[in-house]
């Protein structure tokens, strides 16, 4: 399908903003921020559906400070999953389209091998389980919606929820501090959303429809993704590789956060390139490489 008239949820955040600027030569694009647009108010989604007349939903909206779900679980429910239900509503009313985003922290981290779209969830996390409950709502609610699984997100825009992304505050950090310490045990393919938003943009003109893992090729530790940004930014800070520990009441992580992606191959997506090759054009772009700064 081409590309219409587009809502896009969560306006102004990581994921939103590359969308916002892919789209912007083909498509009439509606980005709406929190405040312009409260997916948690139904008045304003259906005003904003009325308004906007969307052929695609991207709903990039959502309450991921994972340790803050944590504590604070109705409002995950409402933004992860309940407003999720209702957006899907409106897409099914209307014909729209909806994407909806999820995240590889569904599945508990146990395996030892790469989780495949079919793979049984098992979220550790409220975070996890209210964007499990999303996912399953936007495919119950919004016929032919597209449920795409990220990882370990970071944009040029940051997240100002978490106060800039994982990459600006180790590089923040290291010129702070002088040393980092990074967990060596979670894995996961950390990915590029400029290149999230190019495939989600392929899944849509491609027609696909189910659940894909959509994630950069290849797979790091978040110590050996630290490593890497240090070693692309210049730092010579050590890097001390540490175990994950749980602080009381704090989140359960995955320590196997890498996706495979038989599904997304299967309907003909396009792999995303390896995590190192977007890393570097990111911090290029970002003004952090070594020779840029
Ligand atoms: N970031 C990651 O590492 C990661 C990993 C896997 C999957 N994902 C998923 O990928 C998607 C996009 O993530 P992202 O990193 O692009 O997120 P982001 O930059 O934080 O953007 C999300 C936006 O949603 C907004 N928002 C929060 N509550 C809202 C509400 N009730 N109504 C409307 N907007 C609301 C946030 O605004 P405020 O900042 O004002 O709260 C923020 O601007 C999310 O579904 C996320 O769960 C993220």
């Amino acid at each position: 399908m081409t590309f219409g008239r587009v809502l896009i949820t969560g306006g102004g955040g990581q994921l939103a903003s590359d969308l916002e600027a892919l789209l912007a030569e083909r498509a009439e694009v509606s980005a709406r921020d929190r405040e312009a647009l409260d997916i948690t108010d139904d008045a304003a989604v259906a005003a904003a559906f009325e308004e906007s007349r969307p052929d695609v939903v991207f709903n990039c909206a959502a309450f991921h400070n994972v340790e803050v779900c944590e504590r604070e679980e109705d409002r995950s429910f409402e933004v992860n999953a309940r407003a999720v239900k209702r957006i899907g509503e409106r897409c099914a009313e209307s014909g729209a389209k909806l994407v909806h985003l999820s995240t590889n922290y569904v599945f508990d981290g146990a395996a030892a091998e790469p989780y495949p779209e079919s793979a049984p969830p098992s979220p550790r996390s409220i975070y996890a389980l209210s964007k499990l409950a999303g996912e399953y709502a936007a495919l119950a609610y919004a016929p032919g919606a597209v449920v795409a699984r990220g990882a370990g997100l970071y944009g040029l825009h940051g997240s100002a929820s978490k106060g800039g992304n994982f990459v600006t505050r180790m590089v923040a950090r290291a010129r702070e501090q002088g040393e980092l310490k990074m967990v060596a045990d979670q894995r996961l393919s950390p990915t590029f959303t400029a290149d999230l938003a190019e495939a989600l943009v392929e899944a849509v003109e491609k027609d696909a429809a189910g659940v894909f893992h959509v994630t950069a090729s290849g797979e790091c530790s978040w110590y050996e993704f630290t490593r890497a940004i240090m070693e692309l930014a210049g730092l010579d800070v050590p890097v001390e590789p540490v175990d994950t520990t749980r602080p009381p009441g704090g989140a359960d992580r995955p320590l196997n956060g890498v996706l495979a992606r038989p599904a997304a191959d299967a309907a003909g997506l396009t792999p995303l390139r390896p995590w190192r090759d977007a890393l570097e054009e990111y911090m290029s772009r970002a003004g952090l490489l070594a020779e840029a700064s």
